[in-house]
């Protein structure tokens, strides 16, 4: 199958990107409106930019709320999305009114953040508070998508999730997004460990086996 994706129609290019670029990790984002109201909402165009400096990057389609918010208050929080959390987060997702929280909605309450004024949710192991850095505006065909990046100024793990220092991804269970409506898990029985190779040991023909373990 051969695809010029210039050609394709605006909804079936979304459809092209989303399939083929999986799995994707979610920001499930809380951020606040200058009038105070909560905001929750998930966003899979989402990955690490940069750890040093801590720069996340998420992209949002049309000026939603969380890009409004996220550039009056400039304050936001980055959540992991534990598989637990997949329907709450789902709900998060509808599209309600400007001034209306989704929390309530999604059966959702608040942990106070260290270093901004946006609270995290409760329910989420992992909380990235983040101060919003820069913005890039990515526009085609009448669709307009912001890029949009921040510093990460601190971290909460819950300790239950933590260990030596790691992050025990069997018991985080982070969701993933495919296309469609389609997620995957992660669990003990999914991980696959895979050692980087150096040059020297390559030359020597030194390839290590994979190696599945408790992560
Ligand atoms: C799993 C998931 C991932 C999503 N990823 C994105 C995304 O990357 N960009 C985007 O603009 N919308 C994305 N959406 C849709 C937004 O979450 C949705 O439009 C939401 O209502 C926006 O909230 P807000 O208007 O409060 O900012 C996603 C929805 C789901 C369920």
């Amino acid at each position: 199958m051969e695809i010029d994706i210039q050609a394709m129609a605006k909804r079936d290019r979304y459809l092209l990107m989303t399939n083929m670029i999986v799995p994707r990790p979610i920001a499930w984002v809380t951020s606040m409106a200058a009038d105070g109201t909560l905001n929750a909402a998930p966003f899979s165009f989402f990955n690490v930019m940069s750890a040093t400096p801590p720069v996340l990057g998420i992209s949002v389609g049309d000026w939603k709320d969380t890009v409004r918010n996220i550039t009056e208050t400039r304050e936001y929080v980055v959540h992991i999305v534990p598989e637990e959390m997949a329907e709450a987060m789902n709900i998060t997702a509808i599209e309600f009114p400007p001034g209306e929280s989704e929390l309530p909605h999604a059966g959702l309450t608040t942990f106070p953040s260290r270093k901004i004024r946006v609270p995290g949710i409760a329910q989420s192991p992992i909380h990235i508070e983040c101060r919003y850095r820069d913005m890039i505006k990515l526009a085609a065909d009448g669709e307009e998508n912001y890029w949009v990046m921040g510093d990460v100024v601190h971290v909460h793990i819950d300790d239950a999730v933590w260990e030596n220092g790691r992050i025990r991804y069997d018991l985080l269970k982070p969701l993933g997004r495919l296309g469609g409506s389609w997620y995957t898990r992660i669990g003990e029985e999914t991980l696959l460990q895979m050692k980087r190779i150096r040059y020297a040991d390559w030359k020597e023909g030194k390839v290590p086996d994979r190696a599945s373990e408790k992560a």
